[in-house]
């Protein structure tokens, strides 16, 4: 009896302590891991809607069911219905299929078309990708309509979903989901979704009016469909406080920072977090020898070094490991490493990058690990499991980037006790507290501009602070393990959000 009454207490408890009152949300964007995933995208698109699962939103996930989605998740989903869509301007219509997949409190439904969705990877050309993510987000809106789930907010990711906020309130704006508010979360200014008006207009069938320069119109004959999504949505967030700053400059604004600015109002930076489920150093079964912060010190030597078998480096736990893990694209900084990475290599030093992307890095890359062999180790793939044992094996991480809205590398990082090396820009600035030798504070080393002798003398103090004062390096790394890096603050942040747009 006594038992049973304590049972009843917790699980009165556990109800009573969830946040009131319960807000349903429906997730649209085009990745998603661990279905599909190119990049940070991918992980918040798993990650927030988890945390928000457990502060009690109703998430649902809306995203394309490519064919590059593994069978072991293909064969789970579930049918849950399907209907001919009037798409195109000269009334063709094409075939909506629905099939859903619930897992960890989350449901995920995956748009079904052959016709769009046969590639391997989910980015192709803009040629491909305009059609598709236009029919991607009408087909969303109306699956919510078919499936008679009328979520509160619907929260769009990336120019791939911001036409949801413009269909919605012009296409959708007498059917069931017109209520719901939108909310589009701008992960990189770099991708817009720009081609010409003639195009997306065939592809939308949106009214002319929308064309204007408020909303789709860009130079003289192009459509932008995010900053037209920009307009629309009720409010717009971006992945950290300092990219929100950013993007109204005409830098780091990508050609929109006035439109922006206009926006301002309805704009904020929310930084993000990572699954520490996901990235777990201790239950880490990729890694050869899993570790908690009490045991990091000694671990992350074995790890090292099986790390340098692994990628035929020279195996010695006193070399200082340097980890770059990344898309090879300009975004990253990597013009920097290339100029400073001949310099690191002094016989105490080994790089090893991880990455895929544009020709001229992945060529470069492959030229050090030639020039360097033992010392320097290049990947060029994408390989989940290989991410995870560089986190885990390296000293310190890598991020120069020229602009990063938030980075997610980073957090990886400090979360396996790894030194983050980062330029001073965006969420790199807000996550990355600069060593202080004096008051032993700090967790990593960090540059501001964007110059190759700046990360070449950050590298160079990380590697002074590892070489000889090993003692203050190891309280870094067990400060880093320490450190928070979840979704716990961020996710309320956005669940305040919600309720501000849906009191
Ligand atoms: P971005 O989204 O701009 O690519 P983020 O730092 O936000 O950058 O996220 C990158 C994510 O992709 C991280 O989870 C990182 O581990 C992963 N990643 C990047 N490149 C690779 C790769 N070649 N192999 C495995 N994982 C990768
Ligand atoms: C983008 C950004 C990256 C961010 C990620 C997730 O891809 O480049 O900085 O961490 O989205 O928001």
């Amino acid at each position: 009896m006594a038992k049973e009454e304590t049972m009843n207490t917790e699980v009165m408890t556990e109800e009573t302590s969830l946040p009131q009152p319960r807000r349903s949300i429906a997730f649209i964007g085009s990745e998603c891991y661990p279905f599909v995933k190119t990049g940070g995208l991918g992980d918040v698109m798993y990650a927030l809607p988890k945390a928000l699962a457990g502060l009690n939103c109703d998430v649902k996930v809306i995203i394309p069911r490519y064919h590059c989605i593994p069978w072991e998740y293909q064969e789970k989903m579930v049918y849950r219905g399907s209907f001919e869509m009037d798409l195109c301007a000269d009334g063709k219509s094409y075939y909506v299929g629905i099939m859903e997949y619930v897992h960890d409190g989350v449901v995920y439904d995956f748009i079904d078309n052959d016709e769009f969705f046969t590639s391997g990877n989910p980015y192709l050309n803009l040629v491909d990708d305009i059609p598709k993510y236009c029919y991607f987000c009408k087909a969303a809106l109306a699956a919510l309509n078919y499936m008679d789930w009328i979520p509160d907010v619907i929260h769009c990711h990336d120019w791939q979903a911001s036409l949801v906020p413009v269909m919605l309130r012009t296409q959708f704006a007498e059917t069931a989901i017109r209520d719901a508010k939108t909310i589009l979360t701008i992960h990189n200014l770099r991708f817009q979704g720009v081609y010409n008006i003639s195009t997306i207009r065939y592809w939308t069938n949106l009214p002319d009016d929308v064309f204007n320069i408020d909303v789709f119109k860009t130079g003289y004959e192009d459509a932008n469909m995010l900053k037209a999504g920009l307009a629309y949505a009720d409010a717009i967030t971006t992945v950290s406080e300092t990219y929100a700053g950013e993007i109204q400059t005409p830098f780091y604004g990508d050609g929109l920072d006035a439109h922006i600015r206009h926006h301002s109002g309805k704009l904020r930076g929310i930084v993000n977090g990572i699954d520490v489920g996901q990235w777990d150093p201790k239950a880490d079964t990729r890694l050869a020898a899993p570790y908690d912060i009490t045991e990091v010190l000694e671990k992350k030597k074995q790890n090292k070094r099986a790390l340098q078998e692994e990628l035929g480096l020279e195996v010695d736990e006193n070399k200082f490991v340097i980890g770059l893990i990344s898309r090879l694209t300009n975004q990253k900084g990597l013009d920097l490493v290339n100029e400073i990475l001949p310099g690191l290599i002094d016989g105490n030093t080994q790089v090893v990058v991880l990455g895929t992307g544009d020709a001229v890095y992945e060529a470069s890359f492959r030229n050090f690990e030639n020039w360097y062999k033992g010392s320097v180790c290049s990947c060029i793939m994408y390989d989940e499991s290989r991410a995870h044992r560089i986190y885990a094996g390296s000293d310190a991480l890598l991020v120069p980037s020229l602009f990063e809205p938030c980075g997610l590398t980073q957090l990886i990082a400090m979360r396996y006790g790894t030194v983050p090396i980062v330029r001073e820009t965006g969420g790199l600035k807000d996550t990355v507290e600069p060593y202080n030798m004096f008051y032993q504070q700090g967790n990593g080393f960090t540059f501001d501009r964007y110059e190759a002798g700046l990360l070449y003398d950050a590298v160079n103090r990380a590697k002074t602070v590892y070489f000889t004062d090993r003692w203050h390096w190891d309280e870094m790394v067990q400060r880093n393990m320490a450190k928070d890096v979840s979704w716990e603050a961020s996710a309320w942040k956005y669940r305040d959000l919600y309720l501000e747009l849906r009191p």
